[in-house]
């Protein structure tokens, strides 16, 4: 749909721009606005050498639409992994395989509405609004009207609007909808000086909780003076550690397990999976390894351990709004960058230490850099994970097949009578493939995927001698709900065969 109605606005642009060249006439003080804009734009993943600052055609609102000049952008680690294409399940999940769809960047931004859709009641040209909406790194964004957009309070600049959509929401929805925060309980935040951490610290107060910080020794003063009760230099002291328990843990960081995490957490306590990993990390699924340890571990432990994906709302922006206008939280501007150096500003917030939030400003004088060395160069990083993508695909998915289907074929030959068994085969094949990536996601090192790898291959060499007692082990141990059904489904079939031949 995106891409569908950006061709659109784009054929549209072109069109008028051809129009207008063709009658030789110059646009006049008066005319309409002009159809093209400045934004970042990047055509392959890579560093932040990949984005371009290009003239681009300006949206055109629909019926429902607003359209909105960016006064100013804040970056998150959203940006960066988009831009980088990583984790690479993200590539797989829609942002592009070998190239990103979407080539606009940026989603928090604040501005004045320039135009509205027909249909639009809500705002008018002229209104101050923030919000979030992919390809807030240019001079126009058109956003729904009913989706992620609120005016914006009187009193709160731009910088400080833009500030607020993905990182502030994360830690209002992770402390009141994932931690069910109440006045009183104790509440450890890791990563308490970023641009998540500085909202939770704050936000946490306004709840009434007893605040506890953890940040590097540089930050320990900024914390406290937003606010936190506690403060924990991780330089210097583990928290996991300390001897104290909380109540929730917000985790913005990811660098303790969740096994680490549950020593300091109250038996009904709750810890909440913001983040974590940074630029050098594995690309291929990133945070989501503490994911799946935390939904392994999930059912026996009596604490909530989970994770939270933020989600963008009118109603939640307009209450973190209001939390500003009436100065129970101040957001913590790091650093401002105009537009064209938004690849300095990635770079910085790549580093992972960013104090608060990273804003980009988008004023008129936009000017377009001119492109320093080869531009093809960067886009050199797609080609490993393509290649790396295909390799898995051949090896994880389809050798597997084929290769139970040649033992299937041998084992018919020998035993012309008996039932096929190539589901047996490759369920045995996989289960090796399984304990391979059980023993990565251990993180002990190699003697770990060694140790998972040879287990798993003795188990599967005698399920592949049909030994029921090696079957059912392994269907326990794949950890997969899917395995678990169909080999359920099964046994039960077999089962009810042998009780008819017996009877
Ligand atoms: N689940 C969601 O919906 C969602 C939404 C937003 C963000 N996130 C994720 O949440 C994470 C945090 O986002 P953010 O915007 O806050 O990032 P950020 O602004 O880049 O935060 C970096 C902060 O982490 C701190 N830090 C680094 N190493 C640390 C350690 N070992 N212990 C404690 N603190 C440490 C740094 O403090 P020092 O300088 O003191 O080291 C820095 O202040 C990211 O991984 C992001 O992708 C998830």
């Amino acid at each position: 749909m995106k891409t569908h109605s950006q061709t659109l606005i784009a054929t549209i642009a072109v069109a008028l721009l051809l129009t207008v060249a063709a009658l030789g006439q110059e646009p006049s003080p008066g005319s309409p606005p002009r159809a093209t804009m400045k934004a970042i734009v990047y055509h392959n993943y890579g560093s932040p050498d990949v984005l371009r600052l290009e003239e681009i055609a300006k949206p055109v609102p629909n019926d429902n639409q607003v359209l909105v000049k960016v006064r100013a952008a804040s970056v998150n680690p959203l940006d960066w992994h988009y831009m980088e294409g990583t984790p690479y399940l993200i590539r797989i999940f829609g942002a592009g395989l070998f190239k990103p769809t979407v080539t606009r960047l940026g989603v928090d931004y604040s501005g004045t509405v320039e135009a509205v859709g027909r249909k639009v009641t809500q705002f008018k040209p002229g209104d101050e609004v923030f919000g979030g909406k992919t390809g807030a790194f240019g001079e126009y964004v058109c956003a729904l009207a009913d989706r992620a957009i609120v005016l914006k309070p009187a009193g709160v600049t731009f910088e400080q609007a833009a500030s607020l959509p993905i990182a502030a929401i994360t830690a209002l929805q992770g402390l009141r909808d994932k931690g069910h925060v109440l006045a009183g309980q104790k509440v450890l935040i890791n990563g308490a000086s970023g641009g998540v951490g500085t909202f939770a610290v704050q936000i946490a107060k306004s709840f009434g909780a007893e605040v506890t910080g953890v940040c590097s020794t540089r930050n320990l003063d900024m914390v406290r003076s937003i606010g936190a009760d506690h403060v924990i230099d991780y330089t210097k002291e583990d928290f996991t550690r300390s001897g104290q328990n909380y109540d929730v843990i917000i985790d913005n960081v990811g660098n303790h397990s969740m096994l680490e995490c549950r020593r300091v957490l109250n038996p009904k306590g709750k810890y909440v999976l913001i983040g974590g990993g940074g630029v050098n990390d594995s690309p291929w699924i990133g945070p989501l390894a503490s994911v799946i340890k935390g939904l392994v571990l999930a059912p026996f432990v009596s604490q909530d351990m989970g994770m939270m994906l933020a989600d963008l709302n009118q109603k939640d922006l307009t209450a973190l709004g209001d939390l500003i206008q009436t100065g129970k939280v101040t957001p913590v501007i790091d650093r401002l960058y105009p537009l064209r150096d938004l690849p300095a500003a990635i770079r910085y917030l790549e580093k992972g230490h960013a104090r608060g939030k990273v804003i980009i400003m988008v004023g008129d004088k936009n000017e377009i850099p001119p492109i320093v060395g080869n531009p093809s160069a960067s886009s050199a990083s797609t080609i490993p994970p393509t290649l790396i993508i295909f390799a898995v695909i051949a090896l994880v998915l389809i050798a597997p097949i084929v290769l139970a289907l040649v033992f299937n074929r041998r084992f018919q030959q020998g035993n012309p009578g008996k039932r096929p068994y190539r589901w047996g085969y490759y369920f045995s094949m996989m289960t090796i493939v399984g304990g391979l990536i059980l023993g990565l996601m251990l993180e002990a090192g190699s003697g770990a995927v060694i140790v998972c790898g040879l287990i798993y291959a003795v188990l599967a060499w005698f399920f592949a001698q049909r030994h029921h007692w090696a079957w059912i082990t392994l269907t326990i141990l794949s950890f997969n709900p899917v395995a678990w059904i169909i080999n359920g489904i099964y046994l039960w079939k077999r089962w009810a065969e042998g009780a008819v031949a017996t009877s």
